[in-house]
């Protein structure tokens, strides 16, 4: 698959997905029902499909709803249910009356289905709107799972609800489907076979007026989603079915349609490969606000005002009979990096009052007891003042919450510092700002510019021009093995001129004129510059994974092979700044930046998902970076963003953002991926539900397809979701890691899943063996050196899984063992920046598991099992 296309190929999903997940914040869950037999209502309408000749479909529900087959590839097939069921090929369904069900109201949709093919869209039945089917019970092509498909208005960008199951059906195989919208409960639902697949929210209702649809669905305004099977037994229902009366219609009449106990072989006579060391990484790139304004600790926003052409972020500061007004002047720049200032004109500073200068910060300036920070920025004025500057951190209802002084401004640029300290009484706040003001009635009638106005607070590790504490104590935690940057689309830019340029992000934060991130819709100052993201993978002790900019920017502009030169020159200086001796002109610049000890840049990435460039360009221009950069550094590791003919590569970059239940029904996906090519970086990755961070049905989903990658660790070495961070007040991005605004952040249940993979595995894979039919996705792993075993099972479904585990070959089993779960109690159950804690690990310990127990799989869980054996 062409990572991404699934998500692109028709915008419908996508959109249902992001509005699924607003509304799933707003609305209640109800459980899951238990599932015993009891009868179903009246139907609506009933299709037996036993007529098995002609073009007539009979209501058997006495309502006269007569179906009418359509096309040349409708005809009969053996029932399910009855002598005759309905078989269709593409461009062939039934079409029955208008008007059967009201949409706007309660209802339930059931059908059994037998596929020849499980590819593409495959609608079994719908009722046309004006744009949409009102409802499709489908096969989806973006998931490749059964799902029950609610869009909320009539139009291809509005969105709606999809309940999917976790698992992908086979062909050949009847199954009973049942697609429930309860509008009592707020919610939709899929059953499979009477089990419950899924339950999401959803908001919203519509009348589809137009005909009922069996064989195939309709979509911008065209027939679709066309059968290739069979379909028996096909009911609605102007109400919303309980678990039970859906176990009632048939699938259910042996007395029970509560899932199938699972069986789970763990056998240690069965190694699969070694688990690749370097499997869990991080990727960083500057969106939502993750960088600028978020992991760089710079509090200013537009600190070096370069940000646009009026004075953004800033305002006037009068107090009193005080008088003052600010402008961008481009007249008094600091230097030819920082070309324009900001200048405060003082008209009068009368008793008591005073003028100055404020910023907002990034959606206020974070506040914490007994915290000390540092004020620094840029001024001179158009006469000498000696009376004092008052730089303060301070509430929006003027509460001073740390002040210090600066004096003597003269009449050209100097640099001024300050230390600020708050209070031990202080609150935890960012309803502050910054501002910088003088009460001195000498400033009457002058001018003051400012620029490179700068106040960081205490940095990870203390260190200058540093890094967002929690931020990096939580990326810290995850012990990333890697750490690709600085893009993605970051380093890509819109145009050549808002690309990564990395040589105007290092020296002097002053001399960095700072660059639009314009495929995130802000400015960066480029604070956090090549040096400094490498000394952020060297804090997390991972392996910096660089980004080169490899000349097509996302505007689709790319750079003639015969114009790339300068462009191949700026990737080998690169590697020379990060690698190079301090005997290097490169490595010299790096040494006078700080850092004379080279970095360890083994591996380059050459460009970002070049697959979008439609011109093709990516083979040659792979050709000129792989050529120059091979011939410098021989021993430097590639990866291709897409495949290359031209030269070698180490690793190809896939990339997948699908909702979760694409994620559960793809933990195979690389099982039958080629040996014998280069080796899967998947560098970026998200199961997409929750904004703006994921829940717990996602987090489910990136473990299921983590627990694949680990599976699969001879193919796939190296892997790392996206985006990692999110201020939760520029959700750019739907879907991220960790969120956080400017005084706090929380992690995600995906956090929790990953990092529980991460740090729960041994170094070789085991074989599981899970009975046919199971929800459960799983992956173990040994500790060769102490013998300890890891099983981790992950059950998506809102039901709880049992399962029978069985543990062979693997010697001794000790009696205590740690069972780590992370649990949801309903698909949208999630972290918030309100409610950080409310989904997090929680670990207890059980004696004498034995070799083989069982075990009830919570719903929306995932365990992890720490066993030691030997
Ligand atoms: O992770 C967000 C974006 O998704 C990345 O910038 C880009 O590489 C991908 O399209």
């Amino acid at each position: 698959m062409t990572p991404g296309t699934h998500l692109r190929r028709r915008p419908f999903p996508t959109a249902v997905g992001a509005v699924l997940l607003l509304a799933s914040s707003l609305l209640a869950v109800g459980g899951p029902a238990a599932a015993g037999p009891a009868p179903a209502p009246r139907p609506a309408a009933h299709w037996t499909f036993d007529e098995g000749a002609g073009t007539v479909a009979h209501d058997s529900s006495g309502n006269g709803h007569t179906g009418t087959l359509v096309g040349a590839g409708a005809g009969w097939g053996p029932g399910r249910i009855g002598p005759d069921s309905l078989a269709v090929t593409p461009q062939s369904s039934v079409d029955a009356p208008a008007g059967i069900i009201d949409t706007t109201r309660s209802f339930s949709v059931s059908a059994w289905v037998k596929l020849t093919s499980v590819a593409g869209y495959q609608t079994f039945v719908s009722v046309d709107g004006g744009n949409l089917s009102g409802f499709y019970l489908q096969l989806r092509a973006d998931t490749g799972t059964f799902s029950f498909t609610v869009p909320t208005a009539d139009s291809i960008t509005s969105g709606g609800a999809v309940a999917s199951a976790p698992w992908t059906p086979s062909t050949g195989v009847w199954y009973h489907l049942t697609g429930v919208d309860d509008l009592a409960a707020g919610q939709v639902e899929l059953y499979v076979n009477g089990v419950l697949q899924a339950e999401v929210r959803v908001s919203g209702t519509w009348p589809a007026t137009g005909d009922t649809a069996i064989g195939r669905g309709y979509y911008n305004r065209g027939q679709v989603d066309w059968v290739s099977g069979q379909i028996d037994d096909v009911q609605l229902f102007q109400q919303a079915l309980t678990g039970n009366q859906v176990c009632g219609l048939g699938v259910g009449l042996d007395g029970s349609c509560a899932p199938t106990p699972a069986t789970l072989d763990v056998n240690g006579a069965q190694p699969g490969p070694a688990v690749s060391p370097s499997l869990f990484g991080s990727f960083l790139e500057d969106i939502n606000h993750s960088v600028e304004g978020g992991l760089y600790g710079e509090l200013i926003q537009n600190r070096s005002l370069m940000a646009a052409t009026t004075p953004d972020d800033w305002s006037a500061v009068t107090g009193g009979a005080g008088q003052a007004s600010i402008a961008l002047d481009p007249g008094h720049p600091l230097n030819s990096a920082l070309t324009r200032s900001l200048r405060l004109s003082v008209g009068t500073v009368g008793a008591g009052s005073r003028v100055g200068i404020a910023n907002d910060g990034f959606w206020g300036i974070p506040v914490h007891p007994s915290t000390t920070y540092t004020a620094s920025f840029s001024a001179e004025a158009s006469t000498r003042l000696t009376g004092p500057l008052t730089v303060s951190v301070e509430g929006t209802d003027g509460t001073v919450y740390a002040t210090g002084t600066v004096r003597g401004l003269g009449t050209s640029w100097r640099q001024y510092s300050v230390r600020l300290t708050t209070a031990r009484s202080a609150p935890d706040t960012s309803d502050a700002r910054f501002v910088i003001s003088t009460a001195d009635p000498a400033f009457a009638g002058t001018s003051v510019w400012f620029d490179q106005v700068s106040l960081f607070p205490p940095t990870y590790q203390n260190q200058a021009n540093g890094l967002r504490v929690d931020l990096m104590a939580k990326l810290a935690a995850l012990h990333p093995a890697f750490l690709r940057f600085p893009g993605g689309n970051y380093l890509e830019g819109d145009t050549i001129a808002t690309r990564f340029n990395w040589k105007d992000t290092v020296g002097p934060t002053d001399q960095r004129p700072g660059h639009l991130d314009d495929a995130w819709g802000y400015w960066s100052t480029d604070g956090m510059g090549l040096l400094e993201y490498l000394e952020m993978a060297e804090d997390l002790h991972a392996q910096p994974v660089l980004a080169i900019w490899a000349g097509y920017t996302l505007n689709g502009t790319v750079v003639p092979a015969d114009q790339l030169g300068p462009y191949v020159q700026d990737a080998v200086d690169e590697l020379q700044y990060a690698t190079g001796p301090v005997t290097s002109y490169w490595g010299a610049q790096r040494a006078a930046d700080g850092h004379p000890k080279p970095f360890p840049v083994s591996t380059v990435e050459i460009g970002n998902e070049d697959f979008f460039d439609a011109s093709g360009s990516y083979n040659d221009r792979y050709t000129a970076f792989y050529d120059a950069l091979h011939a410098a550094y021989p021993s430097l590791k590639f990866i291709a963003t897409t495949p290359v003919t031209s030269r070698p590569y180490d690793l190809i970059d896939d990339h997948f953002y699908s909702p979760p239940a694409w994620f559960d029904a793809n933990s195979h996906y690389y099982d039958s991926y080629p040996r014998t090519g280069p080796d899967v970086f998947v560098g970026e990755f998200a199961a997409q539900s929750g904004v703006p961070t994921p829940d717990i049905s996602a987090a489910l989903g990136d473990a299921s397809w983590l627990a694949g990658l680990e599976r699969n660790s001879d193919v796939v070495r190296m892997a790392s979701y996206a985006p990692l961070l999110v201020d939760v007040n520029d959700v750019t991005w739907p879907t991220n890691m960790i969120g956080f605004n400017a005084s706090t952040s929380y992690v995600s249940p995906t956090y929790y899943a990953q990092q529980l993979l991460a740090q729960r595995h041994g170094d070789r894979v085991l074989g599981v063996t899970t009975s046919a039919g199971a929800q459960l996705q799983t992956v173990a792993t040994r500790d060769s050196r102490t013998g300890t075993v890891y099983l981790t099972v992950i059950n998506p479904s809102p039901l709880a899984a049992p399962a029978t585990v069985k543990l062979t070959g693997l010697g001794r089993l000790g009696r205590t063992a740690t069972v780590t779960v992370l649990a949801g109690t309903s698909s949208a159950d999630t972290n918030t920046i309100t409610d950080p804690n409310h989904i997090h690990p929680v670990s207890s310990t059980v004696h004498g598991l034995g070799s083989s127990f069982h075990r009830d799989f919570a719903p929306y869980s995932m365990t992890v099992f720490t066993i030691p054996a030997g």
